[in-house]
């Protein structure tokens, strides 16, 4: 008999037994761009009221590369008024920052001893981002997996909204979790599914349509931020890079197309319609027509949550209470899931 508390999500997997429970990050590493907007946070605001939702900016995860301190509590800060201003409301969610919660760094160490090396080997992202450089990098970017894990099973959470690039971390996780399982013979941990959907679970570089637009590459223009107003906005998509045909009638005709369907996918993802209709409506158009239009779907969508975020941020102090109450709220789910996690380990109990 455990004297630890019981985890209010019922160890079960095998009997699909876990409360259904939503949890998905974003790294306070930079601004919030347009692809963690469709990619990320507008989903997370659709999943509120279906399951519960718990929502964390990964500050740990952040630091597995150079952070100037003063720039990442303002990126965290910011995140959090991006996260609220798209939708995220911090009383229907849980909202926090991962290192104001402990669970986290507690159970990443545990997870790192049931995680093989050859297991972090393969993961692409630490390949792309430590380049030809490995022996340099930190420890902690190279660990960089085994934190997501833990993240996502610190709350024993069963669906993890994200942006394809993400699938393999998630598909770690689940290999962690089964390996743990049957290491010690429990079924404590779920087997968590990545929920991938929507016609944004990659938007594209404005300059290159084979690159993913993220919020670290050098270049401001290939990029939207939610921080941009409406006219760098507007100047940006004029700026996209593109090609002189004409758009065709279904997304079949751009296959080889990349950053001509980029756009029509961000169209789409913006304005709620499939990416095949879109393309109908602009059958035959150049993107001297297309390009307007999408800059101005594009302005109505994102002015409103970039005015809110602006007002949000006057109140740095308001931001980190919101955090503080997330995290209280955080804690009470993720601390019991641990203190089990260590008493199955063979751990003494902490109480
Ligand atoms: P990151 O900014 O790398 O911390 O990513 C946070 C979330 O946004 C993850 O779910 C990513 O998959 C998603 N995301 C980031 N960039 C993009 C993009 N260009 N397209 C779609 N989703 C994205
Ligand atoms: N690795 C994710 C990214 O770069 C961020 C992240 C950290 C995350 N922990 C997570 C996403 C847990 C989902 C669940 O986008």
């Amino acid at each position: 008999m455990s004297l630890a508390p019981q985890p209010d999500a019922t160890p079960d997997a095998s009997k699909g037994a876990f409360t259904p429970r939503v949890f998905s990050g974003i790294q306070p590493s930079g601004g919030l761009t347009l692809g963690n907007y469709l990619g990320a946070l507008k989903r997370f605001a659709a999943q509120q009221g279906q399951r519960e939702t718990i929502y964390c900016l990964v500050d740990l995860h952040a630091i597995t590369v150079w952070q100037e301190p003063e720039a990442l509590i303002r990126q965290t800060r910011e995140a959090a008024a991006g996260f609220i201003a798209s939708g995220v409301d911090p009383d229907a969610s849980v909202l926090f920052a991962q290192s104001q919660v402990p669970a986290h760094a507690e159970l990443g160490w545990l997870l790192m001893c049931v995680a093989r090396m050859g297991w972090m080997n393969r993961m692409t992202q630490f390949k792309d981002k430590a380049g030809k450089n490995a022996e340099a990098v930190s420890l902690g970017l190279y660990a960089y997996p085994a934190l997501m894990a833990a993240d996502i099973l610190a709350y024993h959470a069963t669906h993890v909204p994200v942006g394809e690039d993400q699938k393999q971390h998630v598909e770690l996780t689940r290999d962690i979790a089964a390996k743990f399982n049957h290491d010690y013979g429990v079924d404590f941990f779920p087997m968590t599914e990545p929920v991938i959907e929507g016609p944004a679970t990659r938007v594209m570089s404005l300059r290159d349509g084979t690159k993913k637009m993220s919020k670290s590459d050098p270049s401001d223009a290939s990029r939207i931020n939610l921080s941009d107003d409406a006219d760098t906005i507007a100047q940006k998509i004029r700026k996209a890079r593109t090609d002189a045909e004409p758009l065709p009638g279904s997304m079949e005709g751009l296959k080889d197309r990349p950053e001509a369907k980029n756009l029509v996918n961000i169209f789409a993802a913006l304005t709620d319609e499939t990416a095949d209709a879109i393309c109908a409506r602009f059958e035959g158009q150049g993107f001297g027509a297309f390009k307007p239009a999408l800059a101005d779907a594009a302005v109505a969508v994102l002015g409103p949550i970039t005015g809110r975020m602006n007002d949000l941020m006057r109140d740095p102090g308001e931001l980190d209470r919101i955090l503080r109450a997330g995290a209280e709220r955080a804690d009470a789910i993720s601390a019991p899931i641990v203190e089990e996690t260590r008493r199955i380990m063979g751990m003494i109990p902490k109480r």
